[in-house]
């Protein structure tokens, strides 16, 4: 492992027991995050990236039927530590999550900068003075003023309530934040401003980041380098330029082309069939039954590996078994 990597997330493994059998949300991924870089992971819905994220901090449901692997934060690995030392070692100032949707979770008959405070008070042996005092430099590090910190959350527009989960995010002082499509519940005017945010805090602030999106785009735009998950797996992985410029495998391709762009005069065209069953996904390379350039009786018998073709750009995909690098 090299010395700057905050993060290495090696085989991690979570799945869910459901009535219609096993559900193989994350199956077995690994990526490294370091220090100060921002890793974006993206997929369809359903690809299986809010999993990766509550396994990584160890918020899961009570179906789980399988978790393993190794995440290495810190120089231990945490899947081995008992609650209380995760909650020690990670929770309080180590890796913070913005949940997906959780902008309508805020405890509505609490201020602002109350809730904001609160990981504080809970987790770190601050005063309520001190605590209230960090909440509102976090708020203002968000762009909201002192006044916004005495609003309830029903006095904020979406975009307010966004920029307060990332200031209690970042209250804690940790060394990595997960952010989960934090900006895809809001309109697009507000989704702009939260990306210069983003980047503002990036370019400020020592923090590590994974940003979860369903958009190539908006992954390319403030992310270092790009993981790219179809069902439960990172089938291409490479800087955001590499990926978004040339992307490899098939799949980024289609999801490249699936979105608008202002940038090229053209149509977007959405992907061929059905995103796959979890609970029984695809034989062979998963993506083989949507993918146009599928090699019959290889791509859905035999699953590839994933490879470096070169300069740290990887992809899973046959068509490059040729061009290890
Ligand atoms: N608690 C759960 N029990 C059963 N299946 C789940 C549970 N949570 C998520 N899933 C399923 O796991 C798969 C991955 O979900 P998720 O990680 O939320 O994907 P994404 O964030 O990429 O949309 C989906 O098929 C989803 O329906
Ligand atoms: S391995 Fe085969 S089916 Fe899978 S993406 Fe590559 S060409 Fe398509
Ligand atoms: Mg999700």
């Amino acid at each position: 492992m090299e010395d700057n990597v905050i993060l290495d997330v090696k085989d991690l493994v979570l799945y869910y027991s459901t009535l219609r059998g096993t559900v193989k949300a994350v199956d077995g991924i690994s990526f490294e995050l370091k220090q100060g870089e921002t890793l974006a992971i993206v997929g369809e819905s359903g690809s299986g990236k809010s999993s990766t994220a509550q396994a990584i901090v160890r918020i899961l449901p009570r179906n789980v039927a399988k978790y393993t692997g190794s995440i290495i934060f810190n120089g231990a690995d945490i899947m081995k530590l008992d609650d209380e030392e995760f909650r020690k070692k990670v929770r309080v100032g180590g890796i913070s999550m913005v949940f997906q949707g959780a902008m309508n979770s805020l405890n509505p008959v609490m201020r602002v900068e109350d809730q904001v405070a609160e990981p504080l008070l809970i987790n770190m042996s601050y005063s309520k003075k001190e605590a209230l005092t960090e909440s509102i430099k976090a708020l203002k590090l968000v762009g909201l003023s002192e006044m916004v910190g005495k609003r309830y959350p029903h006095e904020l527009s979406g975009g307010m309530k966004q920029r307060v989960l990332i200031a209690m995010s970042l209250v804690t002082k940790p060394k990595v934040i997960i952010l989960d499509e934090p900006t895809s519940a809001l309109d697009v005017i507000s989704q702009a401003n939260i990306m210069n945010l983003l980047k503002k805090l990036k370019a400020e602030m020592k923090f590590s980041y994974i940003f979860i999106t369903h958009d190539l785009g908006l992954a390319s735009e403030i992310a270092d380098r790009v993981a790219v998950m179809y069902a439960g797996k990172i089938i291409e992985l490479g800087s955001s330029e590499s990926v978004y410029l040339t992307p490899k495998h098939p799949y980024t391709q289609l999801l490249l082309n699936s979105v608008p762009t202002l940038r090229e005069n053209r149509p977007p065209t959405s992907i061929p069939g059905e995103p796959p069953d979890l609970v029984n996904p695809p034989k062979g390379c998963s993506f083989h039954p949507r993918c146009p350039f599928a090699i019959k009786g290889k791509c859905d018998v035999e699953e590839p590996d994933i490879i470096e073709i070169r300069d740290g750009h990887q992809v899973k995909c046959w068509l490059f078994e040729g061009e290890k690098g």
